[in-house]
């Protein structure tokens, strides 16, 4: 019996793409070109499943030029490059990568956290631009970490993993907000108060945005959002871009309705807002949170597990639209 044909939509570690060769004929991209929409439908018309990346989109226009598509299996926990009701009408069926890169994530949210509020990239800059002439008291001045308030937009795993760390590793009062609230375990563990997103955004000496993109969640922190937040508090985004009006962000930083932000994610990203490049005030970093070795490892292993597992017995790891696989 010949192999299902599998396309895998970017380069990824060598290593997986021989495991996929043991279950599939595979086309790789391992030269890593980006291709267009229309580049990667014409690839995927003639297979049966996609490894795919959080920049690949899946929507109705490329579901329709590819009738034998079956799977589509993300190496990422975000999903908003897919569209779940185009591809559950198709019949095609859409996994991601969740839990496997919730601590790695956590331990880059806190990090960025720690950067932001710390000052420590503006410094550096200052200091490789041989400005460091003399010490002063107010130098890089930034905002404490321990024993301040922790805001967490968007309560899932990685929410709760950076919930555990401020509590328990700095002792941090934990508030959060999220679509629903935790179980009363769940928020003893974290050390964690549910309240309004008005009340954390007024309170909160750190904000940190860990909440799924959806059109719902678009520009949830806009102009009107962060004149709520105080003057000294800072902004931390590792979840999506468009979560956060970049614009609006970069005229609040420069005017300092908040004293500074770390962004992992942007609108429109590889691209970043030119005034978010020429404001001193923001950490930047190119959407790596999960980017150490062996978790990126452990993010394509499961995407390969999610497509060998679908064509051996029907039965993916972390299906996304259990619906089309009926019964
Ligand atoms: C990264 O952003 C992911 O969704 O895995």
């Amino acid at each position: 019996m010949s192999k299902p044909k599998i396309l895998v939509a970017r380069a990824i570690f060598p290593e997986v793409i021989s495991r996929l060769e043991q279950h599939f004929e595979v086309e790789a991209n391992q030269s890593d070109a980006i291709w267009s929409k229309a580049e990667l439908a014409e690839k995927l018309k003639d297979k049966d499943g996609a490894f795919t990346t959080g920049g690949d989109r899946i929507d109705a226009e490329v579901l329709a030029a590819c009738p034998r598509l079956k799977i589509c299996a993300n190496m990422a926990v975000g999903y908003n490059n897919f569209d779940i009701d185009a591809m559950t009408a198709a019949g095609v069926l859409a996994t991601n990568a969740p839990d496997v890169l919730t601590e790695t994530t956590a331990d880059f949210g806190f990090a960025l956290l720690m950067a932001t509020a710390r000052r420590v990239t503006e410094s550096e800059h200052f200091l490789r631009a041989g400005k460091w002439g003399k010490w002063s008291y107010d130098m890089f001045a930034g905002s404490d970490i321990h024993g301040s308030t922790l805001g967490i937009l968007g309560m899932g795993r990685i929410g709760q993993g950076i919930a555990k760390r401020g509590a328990h590793g700095f002792g941090m009062k934990v508030i959060y907000h999220n679509r629903s609230r935790l179980d009363v375990t769940l928020e003893a563990e974290c050390k964690a108060s549910y309240v309004s997103k008005e009340d954390l955004l007024r309170t909160a000496d750190h904000v940190v945005l860990v909440l799924p993109y959806s059109p719902a969640s678009h520009h949830t922190i806009g102009a009107a959002e962060l004149a709520m937040m105080k003057p000294t508090a800072t902004l931390v985004n590792i979840a999506r871009g468009g979560i956060v009006d970049d614009a609006a962000l970069a005229q609040a930083l420069r005017d300092k309705t908040i004293a500074a932000a770390g962004l992992d994610v942007f609108e429109g990203e590889p691209k970043v807002d030119p005034d978010l490049l020429t404001v001193p005030n923001v950490v930047m970093t190119p959407h790596i949170a999960s980017a150490t070795v062996p978790t990126r490892l452990a993010m394509a292993n499961l995407a390969a597990d999610n497509l060998i597992s679908f064509f051996k017995d029907k039965k993916p790891l972390t299906p996304l639209n259990p619906a089309v696989l009926g019964g």
